[in-house]
């Protein structure tokens, strides 16, 4: 991971509000032949572990990785045991892929994109459009520039991949109450290009390059019980009506669910309903960065890890409860790959507590977190037989 080029930069997730087939082991070969190929012309691969107590309700389970897994041969293999799909971290966003200049360079992504294709996992790159993180040499653009740029960036990159991910995280994080935009538009160089407009526009292109490709509305915020979920909630759900209404090609929504207990805590059954409503416009619904965040819990490791797994138990309970829900990934799988040490060592470069926000330890040893999961998808699946 390029830890210390981002530990100084500008955003991390609790900042400014102050601050995602067929095929998991489970399913028959006759499943599997009935729902086709994956997207990408990849046969999805039988995933064990997570992956395979999460096929037993019908969800695909998966986490997503970066570099660090193509460093770590027993990381890679974690990753692919408990795995039915996938998807990057980093190495597919704009200032990853154009950290220079207009330029791209294309081959970070293409080596994770390998590594999942050699292994038959469905592959979400993740994201093609989102305001946070502009690179340094995009600021000094003009409107017109910042125009082309975006259309030439969303031609170029889908249409290289086409036909190879399954899925693409489109608009990422559209809403930032704390920018104090009307609408709540999280604002950057593309809201400052099209507007709002931004969003349809990318949905349209992205489908016009890529016609097979699962196209993804990607939001965080969703389960704070705090001003800022109470805002995002609303806003979000009025923008997918709206563009669904409109004809805009949007397959799913993604909840991340980065869960950070810091922010008042959650209403699972507000995010469930939520869930529903979202549902309800006709897409499908998927939570694409679950992790649950230890850096305010109290006590030993023992106790923190107690408490992380309960909610992820939690969480999963009230999700799973709707029939749209299609895909749970976790964001990173040890928690010696998480982005909470890059969070972490921007509070302080010397942070005493190593966080432990996934469901395998340092050395990759499986946490109650693991058992968590596992249970709740078990509970889920009995549930609906
Ligand atoms: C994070 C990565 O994990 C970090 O390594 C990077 O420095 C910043 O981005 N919401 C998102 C993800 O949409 O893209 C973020 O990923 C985590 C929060």
């Amino acid at each position: 991971m390029r830890l210390g080029g981002t530990i100084g930069r500008r955003r991390l997730l609790a900042a400014g509000g102050a601050a995602f087939a067929a095929g998991a082991a489970g399913l028959s070969t006759a499943d599997a032949a009935r729902d086709g190929p994956a997207p990408g012309g990849a046969v999805a691969a039988a995933g064990g572990g997570l992956a395979r107590a999460a096929a037993r309700c019908g969800v695909l389970f998966g986490s997503a990785f970066d570099t660090e897994a193509l460093d770590h041969p027993a990381y890679g293999e974690l990753i692919r045991q408990n795995s039915a799909h996938t998807g990057n971290l980093n190495s597919f966003k704009y200032d990853w892929l154009r950290s220079k200049g207009p330029s791209a360079d294309f081959a970070g992504a293409e080596r994770l994109l390998a590594f999942a294709t050699e292994r038959g996992l469905p592959f979400t790159a993740a994201v093609l459009v989102w305001n946070d993180y502009p690179p340094a040499w995009l600021k000094s653009k003009s409107l017109a520039e910042l125009r082309y740029l975006f259309d030439a960036h969303i031609d170029e990159t889908m249409q290289r991949f086409a036909g190879r991910v399954a899925a693409w995280v489109v608009v990422n994080e559209p809403f930032a109450p704390w920018d104090r935009e009307p609408g709540g538009w999280r604002t950057g160089p593309w809201y400052t290009a099209f507007g709002p407009d931004y969003v349809a526009r990318a949905f349209r292109r992205a489908r016009a390059a890529d016609g097979r490709a699962r196209l993804i509305l990607n939001e965080a915020f969703c389960e704070r019980r705090d001003l800022v979920g109470a805002a995002v909630r609303p806003a979000l759900l009025a923008l997918v009506e709206r563009i669904k209404h409109a004809g805009v090609p949007l397959d799913t929504v993604g909840l991340q669910g980065h869960l950070q207990l810091q922010h008042g805590g959650f209403d699972h059954a507000d995010y469930a309903d939520l869930m529903r409503r979202l549902a309800a416009e006709g897409v499908d619904i998927e939570i694409t960065e679950l992790d649950v965040d230890d850096s305010a819990m109290k006590g030993t490791a023992d106790r923190r890890d107690a408490e992380v797994a309960r909610h992820y138990e939690e969480f999963l309970a009230a999700v799973l409860q709707v029939p749209q829900l299609r895909g749970v990934t976790t964001w990173g799988l040890s928690d010696r790959f998480t982005w909470y040490h890059e969070v972490a060592a921007k509070e302080s470069p010397l942070y005493p507590r190593k966080p432990r926000p996934l469901p395998f330890d340092e050395a990759l040893r499986p946490k109650p977190a693991y058992f968590a999961i596992e249970r709740a998808f078990l509970a889920a699946a009995r549930r609906r037989r």
